[in-house]
């Protein structure tokens, strides 16, 4: 059993029941946050790109935690070289294996908020489950790909402005055919407001299964 926390804009925490993974944590400023960073609990830290609404507080979290950031090779050679918190890095296709299981990065089309890095999505295999957090990404046909990763959950931006709008969530949604689609990057900002109920209620017209999560609320995979 996997539990995924929502816990605002593109905030998730995944546990397994022994380790506990936080991904893109803006908390501090995020109006949506759930939590406040001090109250976080991780072993690892997850940061798709240097956007401060991913980055975010991923250096705190880490450090009080003593937990481990992992994010793509250049944005941990740039932005977190001197962090001053334990950084372990990968790039686009490449995988890293850890105790709870392995995470690949995927690609992402996106800005990177640092010069010279990438932005990245991730798949992750804990518990027996393997989700995909998609990270702020334009819809792209490398999403076809995901189709034969069996995914259990895909987390995919619906906000619109910086990352797909819902229309293009859905066409993504019909590529990636998880068991399950949940929407993010939305409503924490006036500008990226969107309808996550319609949203799964298009996606069960397409014969996907779909949840929206408020911040703070949870789900079992
Ligand atoms: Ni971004
Ligand atoms: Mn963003």
């Amino acid at each position: 059993m996997v539990k995924l926390t929502f816990l605002g804009h593109a905030c998730f925490l995944i546990d397994d029941g022994t380790y506990k993974l936080i991904v893109d944590p803006f908390l501090d400023g995020n109006p949506a946050a759930a939590v406040r960073p001090e109250d976080v609990k991780a072993d690892y830290v997850f940061v798709t790109h240097g956007h401060g609404d991913h980055l975010g507080d991923a250096v705190s979290i880490a450090k009080r935690n003593n937990a481990v950031i992992c994010t793509t090779v250049d944005l941990g050679d740039s932005a977190l070289a001197d962090c001053g918190a334990k950084v372990e890095t990968g790039n686009m296709g490449g995988s890293l294996r850890y105790p709870f299981g392995r995470v690949k990065f995927f690609q992402a089309i996106h800005g990177s908020g640092a010069p010279g890095t990438l932005s990245c999505g991730f798949i992750f295999d804990i518990g027996g489950k393997r989700i995909y957090h998609a990270g702020d990404t334009a819809l792209m046909m490398d999403m076809q790909l995901l189709k034969d990763e069996k995914l259990d959950a895909a987390l995919l931006p619906i906000g619109d402005v910086y990352t797909m709008d819902p229309h293009d969530a859905l066409r993504a949604a019909e590529m990636i055919c998880a068991g399950l689609t949940v929407p993010m990057h939305y409503n924490t900002f006036p500008h990226i407001c969107q309808d996550a109920d319609a949203f799964v209620k298009s996606l069960g017209e397409k014969g996907l299964k779909g949840a929206v999560l408020k911040p703070g609320e949870s789900l079992e995979l």
